[in-house]
């Protein structure tokens, strides 16, 4: 039992918890995004992060404080939170990234991890090796087992109500990535950021990064909170929460406002290229992209970087709030549309439904059936995996239409894609209340006729008779030869 993470909803592998950071003293509410800030560069003052922006954590890297003399001194001197300002929870990096960048850092964990700690760290980073994607399986695996001795060495300094980061790596490779989970969730470390996904997203890769990250959470136990290092832009929160990430942190907010770059929910716009400022943010409500462009090189990097900020947690606000209602999916199929990159995130998140379906909620909104996509959703297979529960009559009519009043059947259920049978008693429930769209659509007709025959195969003494508008022939094409058919369409009904 982790008591330091308290999960309130779920919807899919998504959720809303409440993480309490004890040095801080302080309860973050996730999904949360912590702002990354440079002790040397503050764009944004931290007190205003908290005051305006209402964030609850942060996080810094303990290394640059630790190589930067004037800092260090300070920072050891006045303690973290008085040198940023700062009164939330502040998360410290270890130097990871540079020893990615660079190749070698000059600390060990032992080190570091006792200066975060001296200079007021509420949660903690080891020095964990962050492989880049594509290596071969060897190296991924070797620098796995240096990753895993940092983890051991974390847990050996007496770092008391500090939590500590059990950072999870493994590159490109799934299995290595659940091993690494396992493993960490063995330590008695207290947060899991799945690491080293940095460069996936520079490359666009949204569907390695969900194979990725459900590869962890395979590994982790269910309590874990997980941190997706150096993930935060608006576009793929969505995305990721519905992986089952509850941490996030972004210094894209800052270094995209540097070069003039503006964050939407759908991508990064430049802004010489905005006549209009599609957003309702304070920044946005003063100025004009013309204003903006006319601003001193610092004010405007500044007035970009609160943007970039607001946009980006009022899109974590969205997710939480379709998390509550039960339509994260919705969302997550919403954005996915921004980006062709991020469709196939989501369609990597679908080739996941099982894993996303064990902490599904049997009930919650209303199910909008919006694409093909939609059909391999968590909802529907559990519904079809449900079907063998129903008990049937010696004979019975499937029917696309409204259920003719009078006909020789011992019962009439109607068929409504994607689930597929629906008996009469449950058409009210969820998720059979879902609204689709009026028009067919070939791949919700095939999940129907996938639960139709499911069904039929589920009870091999009923008489099934399916009665269909002009369905195409390859999805009737997926019911057993003992359906007998009856195409609506050519009897003129
Ligand atoms: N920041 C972004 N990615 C990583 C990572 O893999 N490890 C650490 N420690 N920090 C990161
Ligand atoms: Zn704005």
């Amino acid at each position: 039992m982790r008591e330091q993470f308290e999960i309130r909803d779920h919807d899919g592998a998504g959720r809303i918890g409440r993480l309490s950071v004890p040095r801080a003293g302080v309860t973050v509410e996730t999904p949360a995004l912590l702002p990354v800030i440079n002790p040397n560069v503050l764009t944004i003052d931290p007190e205003r992060l908290r005051s305006e922006f209402g964030v609850d954590a942060l996080i810094t890297n303990s290394y640059i404080i630790h190589s930067t003399d004037r800092v260090r001194e300070r920072a050891l001197e006045e303690g973290l939170h008085d040198l940023l300002g700062f009164d939330g929870a502040i998360m410290t990096d270890s130097g990871s990234f540079q020893l990615a960048e660079y190749g070698d850092i000059d600390v060990t964990t032992t080190e570091i991890l006792e200066f975060q700690h001296a200079i007021g760290s509420d949660i903690a980073t080891p020095v964990d090796v962050p492989t880049p994607p594509d290596v071969d399986r060897e190296r991924a695996a070797a620098d796995l087992e240096t990753t895993e001795t940092a983890l051991a060495d974390a847990a050996a300094v007496d770092t008391g109500e500090m939590l500590v980061n059990a950072p999870v790596q493994g590159s490109t490779y799934p299995d290595l990535r659940e091993r690494a989970g396992r493993h960490a969730a063995g330590t008695d470390l207290d947060v899991f950021p799945v690491g080293a996904v940095v460069p996936l997203m520079n490359g666009y890769r949204y569907a390695d990064v969900v194979d990725v990250v459900l590869g962890a959470k395979r590994g982790l136990d269910p309590d874990c909170p997980v941190h997706l290092f150096g993930a935060g832009h608006p576009m793929m929160l969505a995305l990721a929460v519905a992986c089952g990430c509850d941490l996030f942190d972004s210094a894209a907010y800052a270094l995209m406002a540097r070069d003039g770059r503006y964050l939407t929910v759908s991508g990064t716009e430049h802004l010489e290229d905005l006549t209009y400022l599609p957003c309702s943010c304070p920044v946005c409500a003063d100025h004009t992209p013309a204003s903006l462009r006319d601003a001193g090189d610092a004010e405007r990097e500044r007035l970009l970087a609160e943007h970039n900020l607001h946009v980006t947690l009022e899109e974590l606000r969205r997710v939480k709030e379709a998390v509550r209602s039960g339509s994260l999916l919705e969302l997550v199929e919403r954005r996915a549309r921004g980006h062709p990159a991020m469709w196939d995130g989501y369609r990597a998140l679908l080739d996941h439904r099982e894993q996303l379906e064990a902490t599904d909620p049997v009930s919650k909104g209303t199910f909008f059936s919006l694409s093909a996509e939609s059909a391999r959703r968590p909802e529907v297979a559990r519904y079809h995996d449900r079907l063998d529960r129903l008990s049937l009559p010696e004979s019975l009519l499937l029917t696309v239409t409204k259920p003719p009043s009078e006909h020789e059947y011992d019962a009439v259920w109607r068929v409504k894609p994607p689930f597929g049978p629906v008996p009469p008693a449950l058409a009210e429930t969820y998720p059979l209340t879902a609204e689709a769209p009026s028009r067919p659509n070939t791949e919700l007709c095939r999940a129907a006729a996938d639960g139709v025959a499911r069904l039929a195969r589920e009870h091999p003494t009923t008489e099934v008779t399916f009665a269909h508008d002009d369905w195409e022939a390859t999805v009737l094409d997926r019911l057993p030869a003992s359906v007998a058919l009856e195409n609506l369409a050519t009897i003129g009904r």
